[in-house]
């Protein structure tokens, strides 16, 4: 009887350590999970504070890129409103300053009749020394990249557009030609600036239509 008493009160006691084992064991467990808890949420907000960092790196990086926006100029010359239009949308696409190239005599309607051989801009176009006078002033120093745009006058650049590439120091700069025309390429003007204003970094330019979805894939082609 003694005997059965003592293996009871032994099998109460090891149900007991057990129970109590159990428990320790389970604590000990939930305290892992909690500290494992406070961890992760020790990292998450590590993380959220470096995502905060990075995306403040980020904006600082979008500042840049507005910064080096600012160093792209399109730059035109327009007679009649169709290059303007197309320089408005380079402009949309890149955030570059759009920079007209005024002529300090307008040219008229009468200047601007290619089928008359006296008229302004006809004679212009045949004389290689005409440079006719630009009335703004035109700082380049800003910009790396310059979109510079123009019709095309008898196969050519117009005149103006030489008086301009005279009186700026381009050295070193990234050009880059569109023109507008009725048909004729963009290539002998090209040719022309490559052969006589070396030190800039020509692109070979491209003729552009009216159509702003041709502007867009040719400016995006560019990656500036
Ligand atoms: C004096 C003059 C000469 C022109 N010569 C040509 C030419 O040689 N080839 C051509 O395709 N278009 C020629 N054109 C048409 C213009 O290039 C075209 O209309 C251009 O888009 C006008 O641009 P703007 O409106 O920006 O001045 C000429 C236009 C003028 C006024």
């Amino acid at each position: 009887m003694k005997t059965k008493k003592i293996i009871a009160l032994v099998i109460v006691i090891i149900v007991i350590a057990a129970g109590v084992g159990i428990w320790l064991i389970n604590a000990n467990n939930n305290n892992n999970l909690n500290s494992n808890a406070n961890i992760n949420n020790n990292k998450y907000e590590e993380n959220n504070v470096a995502s905060i960092e990075e995306n403040a790196v980020n904006e600082d990086s979008t500042e840049d890129r507005e910064i080096s926006d600012n160093n792209i100029a399109i730059i035109y010359f327009s007679a009649t409103g169709t290059t303007r239009k197309v320089a408005g949308y380079i402009k949309e696409l890149t955030g570059g300053d759009l920079i007209e190239i005024e002529p300090k005599q307008k040219y008229t309607n009468d200047d601007l009749n290619y089928s008359n051989n006296n008229s302004r801009a006809t004679k212009e176009q045949n004389d290689s020394s005409a440079r006719p006078e630009i009335a703004n002033t035109i700082d380049t120093d800003p910009y790396d990249v310059i979109y510079l745009g123009y019709p095309i006058w008898w196969g050519n650049a117009p005149k103006i557009i030489l008086t301009f590439l005279d009186e700026s120091n381009l050295s070193g700069k990234t050009v880059i030609p569109f023109c507008t025309s009725g048909s004729s390429a963009i290539t002998t003007s090209v040719s022309y600036f490559k052969n006589n204003y070396k030190n800039v970094n020509w692109l070979d330019g491209r003729r552009l239509g009216s159509s702003e979805s041709e502007v867009k894939d040719w400016v995006n082609s560019l990656n500036y």
